[in-house]
This record gives structure tokens, C-alpha cells and sequence, in this order.
């Protein structure tokens, strides 16, 4: 029996399963020239498909995490793409085909696998305590070798978590040299704990707090500031009697709230302030900053479910709805637990990303994916935070981009001076480009531009890990305020 995908539209074109590990020694150099000062190296954590499913219902955000690398020394580019063999990767590779049911719902896997986790480390990469880390919410993070992409094992930080699953949204202070990360459902589907972590840069955990949401929620992102922890709980919930019928794993609420539980960085479960709003939901935080008496979140925010592949608690179809930058403000010292909303730029955006130095610190811009198009194109955008304005570079027609990725022009250059590193599909050339945009004129076009002979399938998100930082294992950014 040979190996055949169904005739879902996730496999059609672009997303046609690529399922290769690539090892490309310098990237062929289309235009421009490679700034000199960039050196280090980009992951990225995205999901293919080892296997067919054999189902109809498979989603854009399942499969199996595959972790990209570009590294960039001695001018130029390398890429590196490798399988994360997660525990479920490898008994699907030792029965040669898909063992695990739909998305999240173990009720739906093959006997022979309930004990594993169907956690597939496909949503992010990240680097800390000298350590490469695949992420996927649903599971601990699996360890990489940073040289090799290597997996190395699921990793537990050092024994000392007590959830069973860790965020694929962790913020790393790359100035502290902090890992501040959570776990939701944090002691197994459905359950409604949630756990704050901080991690020292030697991997020592300083911090826990634990406190419980108001339903088993999906909380996909958070953020954080100098003193808060910012937990947005949005109205897609976990039924387990739901799951254990076969059910998806998410609903959509329509009559129930969002939630905000904002933690105080040294607090308690009992110092958490609540505030609650419409049924409103996002995939993914901006940034948020502390003001006043206030704390402001930026986020992508749609006035419905985030998912259109989700249904209602009802079994309805959800409505599409788009993903509007907007600010929520709490006033921490207000007694109610009202929340007010304001739209920051009209044009819909997703994946939205910050020069990382100064999470939880105003800042002056924010750079997005925006305009998608019908056909699938999109662009890259540079938001201006205080006046909404919006500048674009479009990579073409036909063609779309990856979450962008800022890198500071130097560890110590101002917020937002430095570049961007993006992925560009060729929609109808069938191959990935990597364009390098100087992020204080992206209008221009990249400053350098290099190609691939082949797609880089999908990917979600991803870190900039400078060489100096993979060399000592330490971040040592600095954040001019
Ligand atoms: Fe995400």
C-alpha cells in the first residue's frame, strides 16, 4: 500500500506534504548583498505529514513538527531542515503509518499508541540555557541539537515542572537572559489550571505560580511586562466528554466571555485581577506595556473564533472574521472587571512580531503579515504603533510570506533598527525565497534576496539566536530605555 493523502484542500499546491530533510550548503543569491553583521542562525518550527491520516478532517495546524534552520556565517546563508522525532513521529515510523487520531484527540488514536503523547512539536523554536527547544502547547518541549537539529529527547527542565505540557508561546528576555513561559490544562486535557513559569539563564526555575481559569479554555499566547504575567482565556473550550465521543478538541462559545487573567510577576494565585469582555479570541499577542494605572495588551483580535474550522459549541460553523491590531487597556486599580478595546491599524494582519528586546516595554513598531489575499498572497507589513500608519513591501504576485523575524542591527541599536528576515512562497514557482529587509526602509524591497531550489512547506514560528549567544549559551541583548 503506497502512501496516499486525501483530496482535503490542505494538501492541494502550496500545501502539498513535503515531507523532506534538506541540507542546503549556501543559498543561491538572487540580489543585493548580505548584511555583514548578521551572523547567527534563524529556527523556525512548522508542521508536515509523515503519514496519511486516512481521515477527511485533518487541520492546517496539526502534523509533525519539522525544524527549519537558516545559518548565517561567513556571508552567507545555509538552510537545514530536520524531522522533530517526537515519541509519536517514531512509533508512526516504526508501524510506517499514522497511529495518531484527529487534532488533540487521543480518544481517536490507534490502542496501540494511548500511552504516548500525540504532542508533535510543530509550533515554534526557541533557544535558552544553551539549549534548542520544538514547541507544541500540548506537550513538554523536545530538545534539539542546535548543530545537527538532532532530537535529543523530551526535556522536562530539569525535573523540576509539574505540568504536563508547556506553551509554544514562551517570551525570552534576551536581556535578563530569562525564559518566561506557562502551561494551560497544565494537568491534562480539560483540566483548568494554568502555570506561570520563569526560568534563570542556567535553566533554574524561579518562579511558579498556579491558578485556575474559569473553563478549560484555549490560551495559545501570552505576554508579560516588567511586573505582570497577561493571560488572555478565550472561549474556545475543551469538552472531555466531547473528545471522548470523538468530538473536536475545541468549540467555539458564542454565548460564553473572554477572559483576561493578569498575574502579578511575584504574586499568588490570589493577587491574579480578572477582567472579562465579549466572546471575542486571538491566536497571537503583539506586545503589552504598563502605563499609569494600566496594563496594555496588543494583540490581533477577532470578534468571533480565530479558527474557522471550528464549530460552535452547537455544532454550528463559526464565521470568518478578521484579525483587527488592537489594544485592550486594564486599569488594575479599577474595582470592576470591565476592559476597554481600540482598534490600532484597519487592515487585517496576523503574526505579528516586535524587535523582541523590548517585550512588555512601549514601543514604536510592530511588523505583521497583512493583506491576505484570496489567492493566498500576502505581504509584509511595518506598523506604526503611535498612528496606526502601515508600510508594506509586497514580495510580488503569487506569493506570500512567513511570519517575519526582526534581528537588532546591533545588541545595543535602538528599538526597531535592525532587519527582517522573511520567507517568501513562490506561489506558482513552487520554491521558497529568503528576503533580508532593512526594517527602517522595507518599502525599498530586500536588501538582499536568496533562493531555494525547493518549498519551505509551512512554518509557524521561530527565534533569531545570534552566533555569540549559540556560542556561550547566554542572550546578552540590551534594551536602551
Ligand atoms: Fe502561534
Amino acid at each position: 500500500m503506497g502512501i496516499v493523502f486525501s483530496d482535503n484542500p490542505l494538501f492541494e499546491n502550496w500545501g502539498r506534504p513535503l515531507r523532506l530533510e534538506s541540507n542546503i550548503i549556501g543559498l543561491e543569491l538572487v540580489s543585493g548583498e548580505l548584511p555583514d553583521t548578521l551572523s547567527g542562525c534563524w529556527f523556525r518550527a512548522g508542521p508536515d505529514w509523515q503519514y496519511p491520516s486516512g481521515r477527511d478532517d485533518d487541520i492546517f495546524i496539526d502534523g509533525e513538527g519539522m525544524v527549519h534552520r537558516f545559518k548565517f556565517e561567513n556571508g552567507g546563508v545555509s538552510y537545514r531542515s530536520r524531522w522533530v522525532r517526537t515519541a509519536r513521529f517514531q512509533a508512526q515510523e516504526k508501524a510506517g503509518r499514522a497511529l495518531f487520531g484527529k487534532y488533540r484527540n487521543r480518544y481517536t488514536s490507534d490502542p496501540s499508541v494511548a500511552h504516548i503523547s500525540m504532542g508533535a512539536a510543530n509550533t515554534n523554536a526557541i533557544f535558552h540555557d544553551g539549549k534548542l527547544f520544538a514547541l507544541k502547547e500540548d506537550d513538554l518541549p523536545y530538545e534539539l541539537d542546535p548543530d545537527t537539529l538532532e532530537t535529543l529527547g523530551r526535556y522536562d527542565h530539569k525535573g523540576v515542572v509539574k505540568s504536563v505540557c508547556m506553551s509554544a508561546h514562551p517570551k525570552i528576555d534576551t536581556v535578563e537572559d530569562k525564559l518566561l513561559t506557562y502551561a494551560y490544562q497544565a494537568k491534562g486535557d480539560a483540566t483548568n489550571d494554568i502555570v506561570y513559569y520563569e526560568f534563570n539563564g542556567d535553566g533554574a526555575l524561579d518562579n511558579e505560580i498556579w491558578f485556575e481559569m474559569p473553563f478549560p479554555g484555549m490560551v495559545h499566547d501570552f505576554s508579560v511586562t516588567p511586573h505582570y504575567a497577561i493571560f488572555p482565556i478565550f472561549p474556545m473550550i475543551t469538552d472531555l466528554e466531547r473528545i471522548k465521543q470523538g468530538g473536536d478538541f475545541y468549540a467555539y462559545y458564542p454565548d460564553e466571555n473572554m477572559h483576561v487573567a493578569i498575574v502579578p510577576r511575584r504574586g499568588t494565585a490570589k493577587d491574579v485581577k480578572w477582567f472579562k469582555g465579549p466572546a471575542w479570541s486571538a491566536g497571537h499577542m503583539l506586545n503589552a506595556f504598563e502605563k499609569d494605572d494600566c496594563v496594555n495588551l496588543d494583540l490581533c483580535l477577532y470578534e468571533g473564533s480565530c479558527f474557522t474550522f471550528l464549530k460552535t459549541d452547537k455544532g454550528e460553523p463559526t464565521a470568518f472574521c478578521p484579525p483587527i491590531l488592537s489594544r485592550l487597556t486594564f486599569n488594575m486599580k479599577q474595582h470592576g472587571d470591565e476592559f476597554a478595546r481600540r482598534p490600532i491599524m484597519p487592515v487585517p494582519c496576523e503574526m505579528p512580531r516586535t524587535d523582541d528586546r523590548y517585550q512588555g516595554y512601549p514601543i514604536s513598531h510592530g511588523f505583521v503579515i497583512a493583506y491576505r489575499g484570496q489567492d493566498g498572497t500576502s505581504a509584509l507589513g511595518k506598523v506604526d504603533m503611535s498612528t496606526g500608519e502601515m508600510k508594506v513591501w509586497s514580495p510580488g504576485p503569487r506569493s506570500s510570506i512567513h511570519e517575519p523575524q526582526f534581528v537588532p542591527r546591533a545588541p545595543d541599536s535602538p528599538e526597531g533598527d535592525g532587519w527582517l528576515l522573511v520567507i517568501v512562497n513562490r506561489l506558482d514557482e513552487n520554491h521558497s525565497d529568503l528576503a533580508i529587509v532593512d526594517a527602517n526602509d522595507i518599502e525599498a524591497g530586500p536588501v538582499a534576496l536568496f533562493s531555494l531550489p525547493m518549498r519551505v512547506r509551512s512554518t509557524f514560528h521561530g527565534t533569531w539566536v545570534p552566533a555569540e549567544t549559540i556560542a556561550t549559551g547566554h542572550h546578552a541583548m540590551r534594551r536602551m530605555l
